[in-house]
Protein backbone atom coordinates (compact mmCIF):
# COMPACT_ATOMS: atom_id res chain seq x y z
CA UNK A 1 0.00 0.00 0.00
CA UNK A 2 1.24 3.14 -0.82
CA UNK A 3 0.43 5.65 1.59
CA UNK A 4 0.21 9.64 1.71
CA UNK A 5 -0.40 11.89 4.53
CA UNK A 6 -2.14 15.23 4.46
CA UNK A 7 -2.15 18.01 6.65
CA UNK A 8 -6.37 17.98 6.32
CA UNK A 9 -8.82 16.65 3.86
CA UNK A 10 -8.72 19.85 1.46
CA UNK A 11 -5.08 18.84 1.29
CA UNK A 12 -6.07 15.35 0.26
CA UNK A 13 -8.42 16.86 -2.41
CA UNK A 14 -5.62 17.89 -3.64
CA UNK A 15 -3.43 14.98 -4.25
CA UNK A 16 -6.29 12.73 -5.33
CA UNK A 17 -6.95 15.18 -8.30
CA UNK A 18 -3.60 14.22 -9.08
CA UNK A 19 -3.96 10.55 -9.21
CA UNK A 20 -7.62 11.37 -11.24
CA UNK A 21 -5.29 13.02 -13.50
CA UNK A 22 -2.53 10.58 -14.08
CA UNK A 23 -5.29 7.99 -14.32
CA UNK A 24 -7.36 9.71 -16.86
CA UNK A 25 -3.32 10.29 -18.86
CA UNK A 26 -3.54 6.86 -18.72
CA UNK A 27 -6.86 6.52 -20.85
CA UNK A 28 -8.62 5.03 -17.74
CA UNK A 29 -12.15 5.00 -18.91
CA UNK A 30 -13.76 3.65 -15.55
CA UNK A 31 -13.97 5.14 -12.53
CA UNK A 32 -15.63 3.78 -9.44
CA UNK A 33 -17.11 6.40 -6.72
CA UNK A 34 -17.92 6.49 -3.42
CA UNK A 35 -20.40 8.58 -1.04
CA UNK A 36 -19.90 9.99 2.38
CA UNK A 37 -18.21 13.31 4.37
CA UNK A 38 -15.02 11.55 3.06
CA UNK A 39 -14.75 12.52 -0.66
CA UNK A 40 -16.24 15.67 -0.65
CA UNK A 41 -13.18 17.56 -0.78
CA UNK A 42 -11.64 15.45 -3.92
CA UNK A 43 -15.30 15.90 -5.89
CA UNK A 44 -14.76 19.98 -5.35
CA UNK A 45 -11.29 19.17 -6.20
CA UNK A 46 -12.22 17.18 -9.49
CA UNK A 47 -15.64 20.15 -10.34
CA UNK A 48 -13.02 23.13 -10.09
CA UNK A 49 -10.17 21.09 -12.26
CA UNK A 50 -10.21 21.32 -16.24
CA UNK A 51 -10.50 17.09 -16.15
CA UNK A 52 -12.57 16.06 -18.96
CA UNK A 53 -14.87 13.26 -18.01
CA UNK A 54 -17.88 12.99 -21.06
CA UNK A 55 -15.68 9.86 -22.31
CA UNK A 56 -15.70 8.41 -18.88
CA UNK A 57 -18.60 5.93 -17.18
CA UNK A 58 -18.68 5.75 -13.75
CA UNK A 59 -20.44 3.03 -11.15
CA UNK A 60 -20.61 3.61 -7.40
CA UNK A 61 -20.44 1.34 -4.75
CA UNK A 62 -23.91 1.35 -2.93
CA UNK A 63 -27.11 2.52 -2.61
CA UNK A 64 -29.85 2.34 0.14
CA UNK A 65 -32.40 -0.09 -0.17
CA UNK A 66 -36.12 1.91 -0.36
CA UNK A 67 -35.00 5.32 -1.57
CA UNK A 68 -35.99 6.70 -4.52
CA UNK A 69 -33.13 8.13 -7.02
CA UNK A 70 -34.47 12.11 -6.11
CA UNK A 71 -34.69 11.05 -2.51
CA UNK A 72 -32.71 13.86 -0.94
CA UNK A 73 -30.39 11.38 1.68
CA UNK A 74 -30.19 9.00 -1.66
CA UNK A 75 -26.97 8.46 -2.89
CA UNK A 76 -27.63 9.26 -6.50
CA UNK A 77 -28.74 12.63 -5.04
CA UNK A 78 -26.00 12.62 -3.36
CA UNK A 79 -23.49 12.51 -6.62
CA UNK A 80 -26.33 14.39 -8.60
CA UNK A 81 -25.59 17.25 -5.76
CA UNK A 82 -21.63 16.47 -5.42
CA UNK A 83 -20.76 15.76 -8.80
CA UNK A 84 -22.28 15.45 -11.87
CA UNK A 85 -24.64 18.10 -11.76
CA UNK A 86 -21.18 20.24 -12.61
CA UNK A 87 -19.28 17.26 -14.61
CA UNK A 88 -20.68 15.53 -17.46
CA UNK A 89 -20.33 12.03 -17.61
CA UNK A 90 -20.78 9.49 -20.77
CA UNK A 91 -22.75 7.33 -18.65
CA UNK A 92 -22.94 6.85 -14.40
CA UNK A 93 -24.36 3.43 -13.10
CA UNK A 94 -26.11 3.31 -9.68
CA UNK A 95 -28.12 0.79 -8.01
CA UNK A 96 -31.78 1.40 -7.84
CA UNK A 97 -32.61 1.24 -4.45
CA UNK A 98 -36.33 0.72 -5.01
CA UNK A 99 -35.76 -1.86 -7.87
CA UNK A 100 -38.86 -4.11 -7.95
CA UNK A 101 -37.02 -7.66 -8.76
CA UNK A 102 -34.21 -7.36 -6.50
CA UNK A 103 -31.91 -10.07 -7.58
CA UNK A 104 -32.10 -9.06 -11.12
CA UNK A 105 -30.74 -5.65 -9.88
CA UNK A 106 -28.00 -7.10 -8.54
CA UNK A 107 -27.77 -9.34 -11.72
CA UNK A 108 -27.51 -6.76 -13.92
CA UNK A 109 -24.93 -4.35 -12.09
CA UNK A 110 -22.50 -7.46 -11.38
CA UNK A 111 -23.06 -7.87 -15.61
CA UNK A 112 -22.18 -4.26 -15.73
CA UNK A 113 -18.94 -4.22 -13.73
CA UNK A 114 -17.42 -7.25 -15.48
CA UNK A 115 -18.51 -5.28 -18.64
CA UNK A 116 -16.86 -2.39 -17.69
CA UNK A 117 -14.21 -3.27 -15.54
CA UNK A 118 -13.12 0.03 -12.94
CA UNK A 119 -9.88 1.17 -13.58
CA UNK A 120 -9.77 3.80 -10.49
CA UNK A 121 -12.13 2.69 -7.27
CA UNK A 122 -12.28 5.63 -4.93
CA UNK A 123 -12.96 4.24 -1.32
CA UNK A 124 -13.77 5.82 2.50
CA UNK A 125 -13.70 3.99 5.04
CA UNK A 126 -16.24 3.17 8.22
CA UNK A 127 -15.14 3.10 11.95
CA UNK A 128 -15.69 -0.25 12.29
CA UNK A 129 -13.19 -1.20 9.19
CA UNK A 130 -15.97 -1.44 6.54
CA UNK A 131 -15.82 -0.51 2.71
CA UNK A 132 -18.92 0.42 0.45
CA UNK A 133 -21.61 -1.41 3.09
CA UNK A 134 -19.36 -4.41 3.72
CA UNK A 135 -19.65 -4.49 7.17
CA UNK A 136 -17.35 -7.05 9.74
CA UNK A 137 -17.89 -10.20 8.88
CA UNK A 138 -18.68 -10.15 5.25
CA UNK A 139 -17.47 -12.54 2.48
CA UNK A 140 -14.57 -12.00 1.01
CA UNK A 141 -15.68 -13.51 -1.95
CA UNK A 142 -19.13 -11.65 -2.58
CA UNK A 143 -20.20 -9.23 -5.69
CA UNK A 144 -22.93 -6.84 -5.34
CA UNK A 145 -25.06 -7.92 -2.57
CA UNK A 146 -28.01 -6.69 -0.13
CA UNK A 147 -26.95 -6.02 3.37
CA UNK A 148 -28.63 -4.93 6.61
CA UNK A 149 -26.83 -2.44 8.09
CA UNK A 150 -25.07 -2.48 11.73
CA UNK A 151 -26.13 -0.47 14.49
CA UNK A 152 -23.15 1.18 14.09
CA UNK A 153 -23.66 2.26 10.75
CA UNK A 154 -26.56 3.33 11.14
CA UNK A 155 -25.73 5.86 13.76
CA UNK A 156 -22.67 7.12 11.83
CA UNK A 157 -24.97 7.50 9.27
CA UNK A 158 -27.94 9.62 10.51
CA UNK A 159 -26.31 12.68 10.66
CA UNK A 160 -27.42 12.50 7.34
CA UNK A 161 -30.82 12.32 8.34
CA UNK A 162 -33.78 14.17 10.26
CA UNK A 163 -33.33 11.23 13.29
CA UNK A 164 -31.94 7.71 12.92
CA UNK A 165 -35.26 5.78 12.84
CA UNK A 166 -35.31 6.96 9.14
CA UNK A 167 -32.06 5.82 8.16
CA UNK A 168 -32.73 2.74 5.93
CA UNK A 169 -31.85 -1.09 7.54
CA UNK A 170 -30.77 -2.25 4.24
CA UNK A 171 -28.44 -1.19 1.67
CA UNK A 172 -27.07 -2.77 -1.88
CA UNK A 173 -23.67 -2.75 -2.30
CA UNK A 174 -20.78 -3.67 -4.35
CA UNK A 175 -18.81 -6.75 -2.76
CA UNK A 176 -15.31 -7.34 -1.17
CA UNK A 177 -14.95 -9.45 -4.51
CA UNK A 178 -15.87 -6.47 -6.83
CA UNK A 179 -13.92 -4.16 -5.06
CA UNK A 180 -11.12 -5.58 -5.56
CA UNK A 181 -11.53 -6.05 -9.12
CA UNK A 182 -10.68 -2.83 -9.57
CA UNK A 183 -7.48 -1.74 -10.92
CA UNK A 184 -6.46 0.78 -8.94
CA UNK A 185 -7.81 1.79 -5.57
CA UNK A 186 -7.69 5.19 -3.62
CA UNK A 187 -9.11 4.87 -0.32
CA UNK A 188 -9.03 8.37 1.70
CA UNK A 189 -9.91 8.93 5.67
CA UNK A 190 -9.79 11.80 7.67
CA UNK A 191 -10.07 12.50 11.27
CA UNK A 192 -9.32 10.27 14.62
CA UNK A 193 -12.13 8.50 14.18
CA UNK A 194 -10.58 6.52 11.88
CA UNK A 195 -7.50 6.44 13.81
CA UNK A 196 -8.03 2.55 14.53
CA UNK A 197 -9.89 1.54 11.36
CA UNK A 198 -7.15 2.86 9.57
CA UNK A 199 -4.30 0.67 11.80
CA UNK A 200 -6.40 -2.58 11.56
CA UNK A 201 -6.33 -2.45 7.67
CA UNK A 202 -2.95 -1.73 7.31
CA UNK A 203 -0.96 -3.47 9.97
CA UNK A 204 -4.09 -5.81 11.79
CA UNK A 205 -4.23 -9.33 10.95
CA UNK A 206 -6.49 -9.96 7.22
CA UNK A 207 -9.56 -10.66 8.83
CA UNK A 208 -13.31 -10.43 8.02
CA UNK A 209 -13.60 -8.55 11.38
CA UNK A 210 -12.02 -5.42 9.37
CA UNK A 211 -13.04 -5.85 5.91
CA UNK A 212 -10.64 -3.45 4.34
CA UNK A 213 -7.86 -5.46 5.85
CA UNK A 214 -8.37 -7.19 2.40
CA UNK A 215 -6.62 -4.40 0.48
CA UNK A 216 -3.38 -5.16 1.73
CA UNK A 217 -3.80 -7.83 -1.00
CA UNK A 218 -4.63 -6.08 -3.66
CA UNK A 219 -1.65 -4.78 -5.98
CA UNK A 220 -2.18 -1.13 -6.45
CA UNK A 221 -3.72 0.91 -3.55
CA UNK A 222 -3.01 4.18 -2.46
CA UNK A 223 -4.23 5.49 1.12
CA UNK A 224 -4.31 9.69 1.31
CA UNK A 225 -4.36 9.82 5.18
CA UNK A 226 -4.51 13.23 7.29
CA UNK A 227 -2.53 13.13 10.70
CA UNK A 228 -5.07 12.44 12.65
CA UNK A 229 -6.41 9.46 10.73
CA UNK A 230 -2.33 7.88 10.22
CA UNK A 231 -1.73 8.48 13.72
CA UNK A 232 -2.04 4.70 15.41
CA UNK A 233 0.36 3.88 12.29
CA UNK A 234 3.74 2.81 13.71
C1 LIG B 1 -20.12 5.30 0.94
C2 LIG B 1 -19.52 4.09 1.48
C3 LIG B 1 -19.08 3.98 2.90
C4 LIG B 1 -18.31 5.20 3.40
C5 LIG B 1 -17.89 5.02 4.85
C6 LIG B 1 -17.23 6.27 5.39
O1 LIG B 1 -20.46 5.12 -0.42
O2 LIG B 1 -19.42 3.15 0.77
O3 LIG B 1 -18.29 2.82 3.04
O4 LIG B 1 -17.17 5.38 2.58
O5 LIG B 1 -19.01 4.74 5.62
O6 LIG B 1 -18.17 7.29 5.45
P1 LIG B 1 -17.74 8.81 5.71
O7 LIG B 1 -16.92 9.22 4.56
O8 LIG B 1 -19.04 9.58 5.75
O9 LIG B 1 -16.99 8.82 6.99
Amino acid sequence: MKIIIVKNKIEGGKKALEIYRATLKSNARVLGFATGSTPLTTYQELIKSDLDFSQIISFNLDEYVGLQADDPQSYHHYMEENLFKFKKFKTSFLLNGVAVDEKAEIRHYDQLLEKYPIDLQLLGIGRNGHIGFNEPGSSFNERTHKVGLTESTIKANSRFFADEVQVPRYAYSMGIKSILAAKQILLEAYGSSKASAVLRMVQGPMTTACPASILQTHPNVTLILDEAAASQLS
